[in-house]
């Protein structure tokens, strides 16, 4: 059966500035929290690959906007950085103006719309320093910093974004280590999440303000919530879960405000985070015209250990408990589960529970280690395991779209394979292969496959 997606279906991939740029500190770029971290300790860094070695964007930006073009690619996320822009958070780097808007122009001639980001994972060391999204100062600057990407390439961008999965830097560098400053403390980790709330709404109400063209949203990592049974305990762990790892960063986003269980579980747990007089409204301020759905992987839960968890809470773990559930399907190459459904229910909560706000795919993927094992003779990956991959998640989206699904789009992590911050080169995801020797662009057998869906506009199955 073929079935047809809709008209001015968004083709494209993604990636982001700290993660494919390169040219670490050149042209005036001062130094991100990762520019850091991997000096002091280079042997967190798979193969010791740091951020200096990213997929050189910076210099073959025009030549990858051709090669998407000839991919029939219609669209484009990146984003930018923000110490490239605002080496010190105040002043207007020219050299970075000239660069982005030579490439979101580049990538306009090609007729590859650019969809741009301004925050993924990349604080500037400058503003860590005092505290990062901890300090209440980050929103004003991040609306400056808002602001001024607005005023400098608001006439050639017409789709933005604020923040790349801000659940990932609150998980990551708040609930763990795998991101700077490597903070273990759940209070924390809350207030981080809601300066970052409080940042994106300032930035949607400096957007709105000035009347800027366009829309603005966010892209939120949303994988549906399974609990292991109908039982009770475990459904109350579904919940919870879904509280505090969708909810928390959706309802803001999409309502404009926090839903009430949230606050009554932090309260209970001593888990508030300082707020000021305002915050409310600032918030309803920041709903977004549209939304960014990274989708790679379910969340499964079950019940807490009752006798085992923390009153007050200390970590999300008291709340939830992982789930290995025994029949998943699995990217062994990546460790991760891979089950395309979830697109579907993520479309139909949407639909049913969030007004139907448009949306789009924004990152799906597959991360797969060492490929040049599946290399031929031409050096082309022969990447089999990503296009059906890419056709299971596919059909489920048709399906939602069939049922009344708003989605507009669908974007692979990523064109280039690029650099995944402490995985470095480890896992590949790109319909290009990058050679890390020579910089070289080599597409894998996806790129084809996919350049012909998307000439035809339709999937086979
Ligand atoms: C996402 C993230 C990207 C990329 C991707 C694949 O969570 O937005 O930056 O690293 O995972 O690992």
């Amino acid at each position: 059966m073929t079935r047809k997606f809709p008209e001015n279906f968004l083709w494209g991939a993604a990636t982001s500035a700290p993660q494919s740029e390169g040219a670490q500190y050149e042209d005036g770029k001062t130094a991100s929290t990762w520019d850091v971290w991997f000096e002091k300790e280079p042997e967190r860094f798979y193969n010791e690959v740091g951020p200096k070695d990213t997929s050189l964007t910076y210099e073959k930006y025009a030549k990858d906007a051709k090669l998407m073009s000839e991919m029939n690619l219609n669209s484009f996320r990146t984003s930018i950085s923000w110490n490239r822009l605002l080496p010190d958070g105040k002043t207007v780097n020219e050299k970075a103006v000239l660069y982005y808007r030579d490439y979101f122009l580049k990538l306009k001639e090609q007729g590859v719309e650019p969809i741009v980001n301004l925050f993924h994972f990349d604080m500037p060391w400058w503003l860590m320093e005092k505290g990062g999204w901890e300090s209440r100062e980050s929103i004003e600057h991040f609306a400056y910093y808002a602001n001024t990407a607005f005023e400098q390439f608001g006439d050639i961008v017409q789709h933005w974004m604020t923040f790349n999965e801000p659940i990932v830097h609150v998980q990551c560098g708040y609930l763990g280590n795998d991101h700077w400053p490597q903070v273990n403390n759940f209070k924390q980790a809350v207030q981080v999440a809601y300066h970052t709330m409080l940042a994106h709404a300032a930035a949607v109400k400096v957007f709105k303000e000035k009347q800027r063209k366009g829309r603005i949203g966010i892209i939120l990592n949303l994988s549906p919530v399974y609990a292991r049974s109908d039982k009770e305990e475990d459904q109350e762990a579904r919940g919870n879960s879904e509280l505090l790892h969708i909810k928390s960063f959706l309802d803001p986003a999409v309502l404009g405000k926090y839903p009430e269980e949230l606050v009554t579980m932090l309260k209970d747990n001593d888990l508030l985070p300082a707020a000021e007089s305002g915050d409310s409204e600032l918030l309803a301020a920041g709903k977004v015209d549209y939304l960014g759905v990274n989708y790679y992987q379910p969340l499964r839960v079950q019940a807490v250990n009752k006798e085992k968890v923390h009153h007050p809470a200390k970590s999300p773990s008291d709340f939830s408990r992982a789930y290995d559930w025994p029949e998943k399907r699995m990217n062994l190459y990546r460790g991760w589960e891979i089950y395309p459904e979830g697109i579907y229910d993520i479309a139909i909560m949407l639909k049913d529970e969030y007004e139907n706000i448009p949306w789009y795919i924004s990152e799906n993927g597959m991360g797969v280690s060492d490929e040049e094992r599946f290399m031929d003779e031409e050096g082309i990956v022969q990447d089999d395991y990503r296009i059906e991959f890419i056709r299971d998640h596919l059909d489920q989206t048709l399906k939602a779209i069939d049922e009344g699904a708003n989605c507009f789009g669908y974007h692979l992590w990523t064109f280039v394979d690029c650099w995944s911050w402490l995985n470095a080169y480890k896992n590949r995801y790109g319909y290009y292969r990058y050679d890390l020797e020579t910089g070289k662009r080599i597409p894998k057998k996806s790129s084809f496959w996919m350049s012909e869906i998307i000439q035809r506009n339709e999937l086979d199955r």
